[in-house]
């Protein structure tokens, strides 16, 4: 089984009905060697699915997109892997708004894939390092597609939004396809292009949020991130600059 429509990635790709973690099964395999840059690991349903800050990431069976796609770049240093962070939240955004038409698409800080005003997906990203460079890397999305029930008010899928089914092996090839094509981009060096984009649809961009950064709270206008992937926000004092752990959102 494989992508038509891709050049390289996802011409491998394996479905399994059941998995702990898409992003650890495929971690494994890269490290036992058995699999290549783009192979696509997807699943229906995860025992032990993983999100960002040690966080569980639960998806009902059969609904959603939950899928790892291995890269191995050829020269990315560790404090460069933000960028296919980057590049993965915009190969969602523009798999959504091309192929679904959808409007609201916006990416929120580091990672989460927001529909209007509520998280629609979101993305982990982990790394094998070898002699400090990055020689595996996986993608590990998870993206509500026809999900209808949530158990928080803050999260909806393209269903909820849309009112219809979106097929997910469709939308799974738009996505990897967009991925490439970043890929692609990333490597011939446009990499201030894809800041750029990332700030075109990077969510509550010139607006002022409350944050929070150890025991501290303040207001700041969000900025945008800086080449090193780091949050930059404006207070009335200073600009200033944070990395993930750094900082929070306040509600
Ligand atoms: C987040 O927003 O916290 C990131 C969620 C990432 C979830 C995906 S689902 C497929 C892959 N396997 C995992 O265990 N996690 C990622």
């Amino acid at each position: 089984k494989y992508f038509a429509k891709t050049l390289f990635l996802a011409k491998k790709i394996e479905f399994l009905p059941e998995c702990q973690s898409t992003n650890d099964e495929l971690m494994r395999r890269a490290r036992q060697g058995t699999v290549s840059e783009g192979f696509l690991l997807w699943a229906d349903h995860q025992t032990g699915g993983k999100g960002q800050r040690g966080n569980t990431w639960v998806s009902p069976k059969g609904q959603n997109l939950l899928f790892s796609l291995l890269l191995k770049p050829r020269k990315l240093l560790p404090k460069e892997a933000y960028l296919i962070n980057v590049l993965a939240g915009l190969a969602v955004h523009e798999a959504l708004e091309k192929f679904l038409d959808l409007k609201n698409v916006s990416l929120k800080w580091p990672n989460d894939i927001y529909l209007g005003g509520k998280k629609a997906g979101g993305i982990l990203l982990e790394a094998g390092v070898t002699n400090s460079t990055i020689d595996k890397l996986v993608i590990g999305i998870g993206l509500n597609v026809n999900q209808t029930d949530f158990e928080l008010d803050t999260a909806t899928s393209l269903k909820g939004v849309m009112g219809y089914d979106v097929n997910r092996e469709e939308l799974l090839e738009q996505i990897i396809c967009a991925l490439e094509r970043y890929y692609l981009l990333l490597n011939a060096g446009s990499k201030d292009t894809i800041l750029r984009k990332y700030h075109d649809v990077m969510m509550w961009r010139g607006e002022v949020h409350w944050f929070r950064s150890g025991d501290e709270d303040f207001a700041g206008e969000i900025i945008g991130i800086d080449q090193q992937g780091r949050l930059v926000v404006k207070t009335n004092e200073q600009t200033r600059r944070f990395e993930v752990k750094e900082i929070s959102f306040v509600r």
